[in-house]
């Protein structure tokens, strides 16, 4: 489904990944570990089509990311569910409206965003806090809004990108329960982390950035 052939990545002279080549299959359940800086969301914004390799080249389904157009781009994004280290969620919306954002955004109808937006907070048990801005949710709840704002497309791919940085074990736990239900139900999961209590939690495959390489 996804693979990297020979992917370099250089910022300026400064060499992040080194002819990097791996491959995920569908509903698989990867791990990336790898510490601070070494290109974890390097991989995964390559992934998105949100930067170019500086040399070789990123697969899914057959198609290469870099040579997208912007519409095939947009097509192709809008089967993933990203969820960003950052969170990237809209302080002036309340948590229906961060989910909802995601549908307008596609277009897509009011009474299909009413049917869809409780479906994806109740997944992530955050139903009972719809009202709420997300200042008035903790770090955990924060994650999940952001989890369920990737899902509601049906992602095939779900990608997540540190999910559990600055959560506390059970949390931690929560959310990697939550990731590995979206797995069973079929989704391919990639997950990245600096973390090596989430990776022993996962039960996936696991790779390791390290000094430019995927091993
Ligand atoms: N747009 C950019 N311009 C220049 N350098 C960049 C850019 N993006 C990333 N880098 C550099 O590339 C390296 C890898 O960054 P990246 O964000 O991929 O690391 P990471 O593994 O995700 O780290 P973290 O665990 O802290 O999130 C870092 O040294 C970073 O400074
Ligand atoms: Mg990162």
């Amino acid at each position: 489904m996804i693979s990297f052939h020979n992917v370099t990545k250089k910022f300026d002279s400064h060499l992040v990944l080194d002819s990097v080549s791996f491959s995920i299959e569908n509903n698989e359940f990867v791990v990336l570990t790898g510490a601070s800086g070494a290109g974890k969301s390097t991989v995964i914004a390559l992934l998105i089509g949100a930067g170019k390799p500086t040399h070789g080249s990123v697969e899914v389904d057959g198609m290469h990311v870099s040579d997208m157009d912007s519409g095939t781009l947009q097509q192709y994004r809008r089967k993933i569910g990203v969820v960003y280290q950052d969170y990237k969620l809209l302080g002036k919306k309340t948590v229906f409206e961060n989910v909802a954002f995601a549908m307008e955004a596609c277009n897509e109808s009011d009474e299909l965003i009413h049917e869809r937006v409780p479906q994806v907070l109740e997944k992530v048990g955050l139903l009972h806090f719809q009202d709420k801005f997300p200042d008035q949710l903790s770090g955990g709840e924060k994650q999940r809004l952001a989890i369920a704002r990737a899902l509601v497309h049906k992602p095939r791919l779900i990608i997540a990108d540190e999910p559990t940085g600055n959560l506390d074990e059970e949390n931690v736990r929560g959310i990697v329960d939550l990731l590995s239900n979206l797995h069973a139900e079929g989704a391919t999961v990639l997950l990245t982390t600096h973390d090596p209590f989430v990776r022993e939690l996962v039960k996936g495959r696991h790779l390791t950035l390290e000094d430019g390489k995927i091993s």
